[in-house]
């Protein structure tokens, strides 16, 4: 690895720990205002601070996030089917240029892979064209093992398969979901996991049950959405998160964390 894409992929999975956590508020790419995002800037200035870095879209990054972040970047470069095209949210096609990540100063860029589905093949021939382009100007690519609305697809077997050929096609590194068995996902991937939070869970302990067994089962860290700015005290989440990912924290000191600062907020 050239020393400018190390550099970027340091700044994103903190070198301290080889962790990280990341704010993933790319949804309304093909989802539109979901609930509480329906002001992005809003949503994404508390939490900034607590972030190793975000994940959103051009449009998001340049109205509503201040130039003056440290914060790195992870800009989705895949798109072009929306939540009313359908079934089939696979035809995605490279929807943002790396000019325009490089001038946005991005960290890395997040594409999604299809795997098994009608657009298989477009979805990894683009996740091979942007690891050429990325790799020449020292750019990491993170590969989203995406399932659209087939959420049974969520098993080790195929996430396995599905990390594993985007690692194949020489992502950087790989986000997908939270199964039973991780360790098959992670173990048989060469190249760094991070999870997805999926959609909010029942209680805060879930998540942060979720967050510590996919650590403990191999993936460096979380790249999480709806869990965190959905809470009420996204805030609270996100630290307790935080020290699960980076301290070690156990689920119970998440949540003993959690109602601390939730409390010294009020
Ligand atoms: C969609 C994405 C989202 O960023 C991802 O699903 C993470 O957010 P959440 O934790 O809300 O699931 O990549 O393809």
């Amino acid at each position: 690895m050239d020393w400018g894409l190390r550099n970027r992929l340091n700044r994103i999975i903190r070198p301290e720990t080889g962790r990280a956590v990341m704010l993933a508020l790319d949804h309304g790419y093909f989802l539109g205002p979901i609930s509480r995002l329906e002001r992005p800037g809003a949503t994404i200035e508390p939490l900034l601070p607590h972030a190793d870095a975000l994940m959103l879209t051009r449009g998001v990054l340049r109205n509503c996030v201040s130039p003056a972040t440290a914060t790195p970047m992870v800009l989705r470069v895949s798109g072009g089917r929306s939540i009313l095209a359908g079934e089939d949210l696979s035809d995605e096609g490279l929807a943002t240029s790396l000019e325009d990540a490089l001038r946005l100063n991005a960290c890395a860029v997040a594409l999604s892979i299809y795997v098994g589905s009608r657009h298989e093949r477009e979805t990894i021939l683009n996740l091979s064209r942007l690891v050429d382009e990325g790799t020449r100007l020292g750019l990491p690519v993170l590969a989203v093992t995406a399932v659209g609305k087939e959420l049974e697809k969520r098993d080790a077997r195929y996430l396995a398969l599905a990390c594993r050929i985007a690692a194949e096609f020489g992502a950087h590194f790989v986000k997908t979901y939270f199964c039973d068995d991780f360790q098959k996902v992670s173990g048989s991937c060469p190249v760094p996991v991070v999870i997805a939070g999926g959609p909010k869970l029942e209680t805060e302990m879930d998540v942060f049950r979720m967050a510590r067994a996919a650590i403990d089962q191999g993936a460096v860290g979380v790249d999480m959405g709806r869990n965190i700015w959905q809470n009420p005290h996204p805030v609270a989440m996100i630290r307790a998160v935080r020290a699960v990912v980076h301290e070690g924290a156990s689920p119970d000191d998440a949540l003993l964390l959690f109602e601390h600062v939730k409390r010294s907020a009020e």
